[in-house]
């Protein structure tokens, strides 16, 4: 892929469409997960302006900070604990609507309102998580879950 994007469409669902096929070509041709998350988080960070894009991967028992863009964030999350340590226990995707509704929610940055969180897995087990953080309320819908699952699938090998 050329290293920059083209991201054609003003809604979120035309915008994913170009941007999945780019991130599946740059995934592709590295083996490298760092490397990728670190490209995907720019991209994503890049396409939608969100308020911070990151991953979690799973390191000796506990969620650990990886590639993001955005604001200073925790290092570390417990299994169980906030958004991104509930989706790995539960495996599957999380749409958090109003941040404040949800119990033990994680406040790394206080302006972070709504919320995403997409495990990352190896056959069942999760090995990780994609975090999606939003300064509005209620940005995150079944838009983005299905592509974003889409490109969490993409992720690992
Ligand atoms: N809010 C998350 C913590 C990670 S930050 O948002 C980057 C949570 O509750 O797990």
């Amino acid at each position: 892929m050329a290293e920059n994007l083209i991201i054609k469409g003003d809604s979120k669902q035309e915008r994913y469409a170009t941007l999945l096929p780019q991130l599946e070509s740059l995934v592709g041709a590295e083996q490298d997960e760092i490397a990728n998350m670190a490209n995907v988080a720019a991209c994503l960070k890049d396409t939608f302006s969100f308020w911070w894009v990151g991953f979690y991967r799973v390191l000796e028992g506990e969620l650990v900070l990886g590639p993001f863009q955005g604001p200073l964030a925790c290092t570390r999350i417990r299994k169980g604990r906030g958004v991104c340590g509930t989706a790995w226990a539960e495996g599957h995707t999380l749409i958090v609507p109003d941040v404040d509704l949800f119990p033990g929610h994680i406040a790394c940055s206080s302006l972070s309102r709504s919320e995403i969180v997409v495990p990352l897995k190896r056959g069942d087990e999760v090995v990780g998580v994609l975090d999606i953080d939003s300064e509005k309320l209620d940005t995150f819908d079944e838009v983005d879950r299905r592509w974003l699952e889409r490109l969490a699938a993409l992720m690992i090998r």
